[in-house]
């Protein structure tokens, strides 16, 4: 099975996380295209969609589903959303698709994470993939110049890309964090920063890997 194969496999067995008659949380990127396609159709079984990107709303919309505004809600189930890197304990690298802010907001009304993404997003240690960063803009080169000084990261920003809320975003090589937790907190406190791709706080409790076998369930 190739990449795209693997990400329709388990963007359809999502579907046994969906809880029927709730709102879903929805995230971003192609491996979540492939969720909401399949959660099409069930659309008649959930209240509706919190959605994490302008794209993924268009994306449901198209298929008929209700997208509400995150500030009528207090909680939802689950929060279903891929990942660029994830590791062995659900800590994960995301926001390839600029949206990390919104996932996070999402992710924070969830009870539970669960992670859909290929086999090769699995790694011992995060930050082969470059690390996302929203920022302000006026605060991108001091946050750049922050990372080189504090983790000897070269932090660059991403040519063309205006987040749906404005910003920009720098995306940091060099990177290999073993306390996924320690940097999430140290990085978001920077003033210019509006979050940083890291989700320790908001990790996975679960992680739906498709693999050449199969979907794999992994626990954290
Ligand atoms: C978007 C994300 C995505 O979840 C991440 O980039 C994975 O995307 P894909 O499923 O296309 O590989 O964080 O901001």
């Amino acid at each position: 099975m190739n990449q795209d194969e693997l990400k329709a496999l388990v963007g359809q067995a999502a579907l046994a996380h969906v809880v029927p008659g709730s709102i879903v949380g929805v995230g971003t990127g192609s491996t979540v295209n492939c969720f909401i396609d399949a959660l099409a159709t069930m659309k008649g079984r959930i209240r509706g969609a919190v959605s994490s990107s302008v794209k993924s709303t268009e994306r449901l919309q198209a298929h008929g589903i209700e997208v509400l505004d995150p500030n009528q809600i207090e909680s939802i189930p689950v929060y279903i959303d891929g990942a660029d890197e994830i590791d062995h304990h659900g800590h994960m690298i995301k926001g390839g698709g600029a949206a990390l802010t919104r996932e996070k907001i999402v992710a924070d009304l969830a009870e539970r994470f669960v992670c859909i993404a290929d086999a090769s997003k699995l790694v011992e240690v995060l930050g082969a993939f470059p690390l996302p960063v929203e920022v302000i803009p006026m605060a991108a080169a001091q946050v750049a110049r922050r990372f080189g000084r504090a983790y000897g990261g070269d932090a660059r920003v991403r040519d063309g890309v205006v987040t749906d809320n404005g910003n920009l975003i720098l995306d940091v090589r060099g990177l290999k964090i073993s306390d996924p937790m320690a940097m999430e907190t140290e990085v978001n406190q920077w003033p210019g920063v509006v979050s940083v791709g890291i989700f320790a706080r908001h990790r996975a409790r679960l992680c739906l890997l498709g693999t050449p076998e199969g979907v794999k369930t992994l626990q954290f």
